[in-house]
């Protein structure tokens, strides 16, 4: 399907991907048709090995080389210089192509199998949360692509981490599971995180739509330890008090406060408190599991910003269109 220019949703170890031959511009128009996206918002392009890698990016730049070799094949992606042959398509018309060697058996069996780079963006329509299980590309998909691979669950949860390698220092461009301090190991000094003004064209151009939005709007309850129960139980309380039916996206022990005012189909419970690899891993599935319940509001609890917990709280941040309330 793959070398015919068809579509093919397949699992990574982040979120599925949703596939097309990558130096294919007419089946990498599929993508865009199918998905809702915007044509300026570029794809990236999964590769099995390092001769692959070569087919799409000019030169593989010695940040990069770097990279690759601490974390390849893993949940990042390299941004380096394009080769002629990537459609402009597939750039959404920038000279930069982003590179990914997925960690995923099924992934890295249909690309070799396929011979081609595979351009995937994540398999969920535009704007709804990425879809972490088979059953949630089925949800976005049906009737639209004419074959899913179920790999099971995704082990990461979010997406992979986006370093710009073409500068002189490298510059993260979305968190993912591998965390500044893990690229800074292998590379040093990187460039200071990126601060999104409304002003500036943002540099990867996928950043500056809604994401990951579930049906319901989301608000984040940020409240120090010890204080988390009593600001759910608050923020629940006025939610009923106004009519509205409230959902909430915690952790087990922040669950366990709320139970009596909340019922069970209404709490999606994300793990431990401060378990960021439990949170990353079950936060979509968390947001699309209330897409067929009451809530007419959500509220989710917020993570510390290290560690994994920086691309956690992105996404949050994100599917809350950045609605926070802060109790002291
Ligand atoms: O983990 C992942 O990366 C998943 C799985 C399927 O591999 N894919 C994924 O793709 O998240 P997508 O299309 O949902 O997000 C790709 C992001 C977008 O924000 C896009 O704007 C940015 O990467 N991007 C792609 N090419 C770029 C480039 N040349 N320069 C800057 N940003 C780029
Ligand atoms: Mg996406």
């Amino acid at each position: 399907m793959i070398r015919s220019g068809g579509l093919v949703a397949f699992p990574t170890e982040t979120v599925y991907g949703l596939g097309a031959n990558g130096l294919d511009a007419e089946a990498c128009a599929k993508i865009y048709e199918t998905k809702g996206r915007p044509s300026d918002n570029p794809l990236i392009l999964h590769v099995a090995d390092y001769a692959m890698a070569k087919q799409a990016a000019a030169e593989i730049t010695p940040m990069a080389e770097r990279v690759l070799a601490a974390f390849a094949p893993g949940p990042v992606t390299v941004i380096l210089p394009k080769r002629d042959e990537v459609p402009s398509k597939v750039t959404g018309g920038l000279a930069t192509v982003g590179i990914r060697m997925p960690d995923n058996d099924v992934a890295r069996a249909l690309i070799r199998a396929a011979g081609t780079p595979i351009a995937a963006p994540s398999a969920n329509r535009s704007g709804r949360p990425s879809p972490t299980t088979a059953a949630a590309v089925f949800a976005d998909m049906d009737g639209k692509i004419p074959l899913i691979l179920d790999g099971g669950p995704c082990r990461f949860g979010v997406e992979s981490t986006i370093v710009d390698c073409t500068g002189e220092r490298a510059e993260i461009l979305r968190p993912g599971a591998v965390t500044r301090e893990m690229l800074a190991e292998v590379l040093g000094e990187l460039a200071p995180p990126l601060v999104f003004r409304e002003d500036e064209a943002p540099r990867a151009p996928g950043m500056k739509y809604v994401h990951y939005a579930p049906l319901a709007p989301l608000t984040l309850i940020d409240a120090p330890r010890g204080k988390i129960g009593a600001a759910f139980r608050a923020a629940v309380r006025e939610a009923t008090a106004e009519g509205k039916c409230p959902g909430v996206i915690v952790s087990k022990e922040t669950a366990e406060e709320i139970e009596s005012l909340v019922p069970p189909e209404h709490i999606a419970v994300t793990g431990s408190a401060g378990d960021l690899s439990a949170m990353a891993a079950n936060l979509y599935e968390a947001l699309r599991s209330f897409d067929d319940k009451a809530a007419t509001v959500l509220f989710a609890e917020t993570v510390e910003e290290a560690g994994l917990g920086v691309a956690v709280m992105n996404r949050l941040k994100k599917a809350a269109g950045g609605r926070i309330r802060f109790y002291n």
